[in-house]
């Protein structure tokens, strides 16, 4: 295969399993690619065996099985069945939609270890507006059955400038289902979420407010709830270590057998990242053009390549540095350090704008019928 071959690469330890693409819901904010729609094929059940061996065999420790919905998959037990006796712990990610106790049993039977729930916001009206599909109640009701068959109640919530309102609404339904831990996930600008960025990117008083709420709760439920904040990088002056560093951490497969270095990875120019149908995940892993692209430090330019911190954040985000520069080997535009760091300051006085528009317009949902208009 055409890629380099480096020395010290440390094994994938993160799986991410993209089982499909399908999915009952039509958030505004999913990070699939927007094309979704034109990738029709899935792996089959023997293929996401042979898969999770592979990683498993290389030293992959923790699985995730999202989509799109994973429960739309028939085979989502049978694959859970396969993870558990590689000794996987595994992590269903899910919208709930679709979720019975008669499967909660049989995933549990099959061995899951771990469900995390995701819920739009507080009220049913929001939640079902933003999911685009009436499944509030629904929700709650599956909260409510993770935790009776034992599982941490994990909730997840995506914040953004429709739901940051509702923050103490929505840590007071966290406790009021039991939750163990509480993700508070600020929107990631990918995907369908950069489509709609005017719409969702809240003002930066709005996150500090939210976050200080965020904080005031965290203290009072300390030992009861764990919370997560996912800080928005757009606020930051300083990027992610997106990956924890490029294919050194975490595989993502896409539901056509895709292997990705990270989920937004397929968008990016000449990569050509290869297919798990025709190489194995070690080849791909230790390989593939794709998954050395990035690798170390070789490929950075300044103001990264002398940063006395590029150790710490490895230059930010790839696929953020292509969105917002087109340059994908710049430095990641959130850091203040960067020449581009201009469109930052732009992106938040543009949402700005469109909050106070008379007529903003729409949101873009995330169906077929939108990703096929803008593929
Ligand atoms: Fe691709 Fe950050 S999402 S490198």
């Amino acid at each position: 295969m055409a890629g380099s071959n480096k020395t010290n690469i440390t094994p994938p330890r993160w799986l991410l399993a993209e089982l499909t693409y399908a999915c009952p819901l039509q958030c505004p904010y999913c990070s699939n690619p927007i094309d979704y729609a034109t990738y029709q094929s899935e792996l089959d059940t023997e293929d996401w065996k042979r898969v999770l061996t592979q990683a498993r065999k290389m030293g992959a420790v923790q699985l995730g099985f999202s989509g799109g919905e994973p429960l739309t998959r028939k085979d989502l037990p049978e694959l859970v069945k396969h993870a558990r006796d590689l000794g996987y712990y595994s992590n269903l990610i899910t919208s709930g939609y679709g979720l019975t106790e008669e499967k909660i049993v049989q995933l549990k039977e099959a061995g899951l270890d771990h469900i995390q729930v995701s819920i739009q916001a507080s009220s049913q009206e929001l939640n079902d507006h933003i999911a685009g599909t009436a499944s509030f109640q629904h929700k709650k009701e599956v909260a409510h059955l993770v935790k009776k068959h034992g599982y941490p109640m994990v909730l997840c919530v995506v914040i953004h400038r429709e739901n940051i309102h509702q923050m103490p609404e929505i840590l007071a339904m966290a406790e009021e289902l039991g939750a163990d831990y509480l993700e508070l996930a600020n929107t990631q600008y990918y995907g369908w979420a950069h489509a709609n960025r005017d719409l969702l990117l809240p003002t930066k008083e709005q996150f500090e407010q939210a976050e200080q709420i965020a904080q005031a709760f965290k203290e009072k439920v300390a030992g009861k709830m764990k919370i997560y904040y996912v800080v928005p990088d757009f606020y930051e002056d300083r990027p992610k270590a997106c990956m924890n560093g490029w294919g050194t951490t975490f595989l993502t497969i896409a539901p056509d057998g895709v292997a990705l270095p990270c989920h937004s990875a397929r968008e990016l120019p000449g990569l050509d990242c290869p297919n798990v149908k025709d190489y194995s995940i070690e080849q791909i892993w230790n390989e593939s053009k794709a998954f050395n692209f990035f690798r170390g430090f070789e490929w950075m330019k300044e103001p990264c390549s002398s940063c006395d911190e590029k150790e710490k954040d490895f230059g930010g985000c790839r696929c953020q540095a292509y969105l917002l520069s087109g340059d994908m080997y710049a430095a990641d535009p959130v850091c203040s350090k960067s020449p581009n760091h201009s469109v930052i300051q732009e992106a938040i006085d543009s949402a700005k704008a469109s909050a106070l528009a008379d007529n903003e317009k729409p949101l873009i949902f995330r169906n077929s019928k939108n990703s096929r208009r803008l593929s």
